[in-house]
C-alpha cells in the first residue's frame, strides 16, 4: 500500500471493465463476482468533481465492510472479501489498490434506491415544507428541519441511468421489482436502519437518512449490495450537537454542498474544483465517522 497516493481511476489489465460510476470502479473477475474499487473521486449534486479527496475509497471500503459484518444477521450480502492478499492473483498484484477493492458476489440489481429517512431533511424536507408528506407519506403538521419522524420512513427512488434519481410512490416500486421483492426490500431497510440507528447512537452518531442497494445472486438469493451507511450514502449527524430547526453538524458530504452552494454555478458538468481546505476538511470529517462508527483508529 502507499498511503497518500491518490487514485482517480484505475485501468486493471486482465480484467473488464463492466461500469465507472461517480465513485467506483467495477470489474468482472467471473462469472459469479465482481471487484469494486473504491477511487478518491466525490460527487455532489450529481456530477463528480475535479478534485480527489485522499482516503476517501479506502475509508469507504472499510465503513462498508464493518457494516456488513454488523448487520449481518438481518440481510445476507454482497461481501466475499475486501483482503487483496486473499484475491484471485491477478488483482492481488495491483498492491497499491489495497485497502479500497472489494471482492463481491455478482448480482442482477434492483433498479431501485431504498432509501430510508429517520429524519426531516434535503429533499424530504423540502417536499415537506410544500405538500406536508414525504414521497405521498402524510407527516404530522409543524415539523421543523431536521425533526426526528414519528417513525422512519421508507421512501424508495428510481435508480436513473443518467442524471438524477426520482422519487417514487409504494406502487410504482411494487410494479417495478413484484409485491413480495418489494416488501421484502423494504421490511429489510427498514429493520437495517433501525439496527444501525440503534448501534450508532451509542456511539454518539445519528442517522438522519440513508440509501440501500439489493441485488439477486446467481443462486436466486436476494443480497445486500454496493456500499452501506458511508458518508457519501447517508447523512450523519452529531448527536451532542443536534438541535432541530436548522442544518446539522454532519459528518458527509453536507460539508461540499455547502461550499459549492456559495459558488455561482449552475449544478451541471462540469463542476468546480474544492479549495485544498475543503478537501481535507472533507477526508477528516470521513476518517471521523470511520472512527466515531468502528471504535478504531483509522
Ligand atoms: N454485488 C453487486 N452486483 C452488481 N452490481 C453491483 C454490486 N454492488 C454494487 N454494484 C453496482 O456497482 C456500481 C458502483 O459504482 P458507483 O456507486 O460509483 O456508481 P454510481 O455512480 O452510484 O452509479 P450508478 O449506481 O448510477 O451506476 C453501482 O452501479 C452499483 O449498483
Ligand atoms: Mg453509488
Amino acid at each position: 500500500m502507499n498511503p497518500g497516493l491518490q487514485v482517480s481511476e484505475t485501468h486493471l489489465p486482465g480484467l473488464e471493465l463492466v461500469h465507472r460510476g461517480k465513485v467506483r470502479d467495477v470489474y468482472r473477475v467471473d462469472q459469479n463476482s465482481l471487484l469494486l474499487v473504491a477511487s478518491d473521486r466525490i460527487s455532489a449534486f450529481d456530477c463528480i468533481l475535479p478534485t480527489l479527496i485522499d482516503r476517501k475509497g479506502e475509508v469507504l471500503t472499510r465503513i462498508s465492510s464493518f457494516w456488513f459484518n454488523e448487520l449481518r444477521a438481518i440481510t445476507p450480502n454482497h461481501l466475499i472479501t475486501t483482503d487483496i492478499s486473499a484475491m484471485p492473483e491477478i488483482i492481488a498484484q495491483n498492491r497499491d489498490l489495497a485497502g479500497r477493492t472489494s471482492l463481491v458476489k455478482k448480482t442482477e440489481v434492483f433498479p431501485v434506491e431504498c432509501v430510508v429517512r429517520g429524519y426531516l431533511e434535503g429533499s424530504g424536507w423540502k417536499e415537506y415544507q410544500a405538500t406536508g408528506s414525504v414521497c405521498g407519506q402524510l407527516l404530522p403538521a409543524g415539523l421543523k428541519q431536521c425533526d426526528r419522524l414519528p417513525e422512519p420512513l421508507f421512501t424508495p427512488a428510481t435508480k436513473a441511468a443518467t442524471g438524477h434519481d426520482e422519487n417514487i410512490d409504494l406502487a410504482t416500486f411494487r410494479e417495478i421489482v413484484g409485491d413480495e421483492t418489494a416488501e421484502y426490500l423494504r421490511s429489510t431497510s427498514l429493520r437495517i436502519f433501525e439496527h444501525a440507528s440503534a448501534y450508532a447512537a451509542q456511539k454518539g452518531l445519528i442517522i438522519a437518512d440513508t440509501k440501500f442497494e439489493f441485488g439477486r445472486d446467481n443462486d436466486g438469493s436476494i443480497l445486500l449490495i454496493d456500499e452501506v451507511l458511508t458518508p457519501d450514502s447517508s447523512r450523519f449527524w452529531d448527536a451532542e450537537t443536534y438541535s432541530p430547526g436548522r442544518a446539522q453538524a454532519s459528518f458527509d458530504k453536507q460539508f461540499v454542498r455547502e461550499y459549492l452552494e456559495t459558488l455561482d454555478w449552475d449544478k451541471t458538468p462540469p463542476a468546480p474544483p474544492l479549495p485544498a481546505s475543503v478537501a481535507a476538511a472533507t477526508t477528516e470529517r470521513y476518517i471521523r465517522a470511520f472512527e466515531l462508527l468502528t471504535c478504531t483508529r483509522f
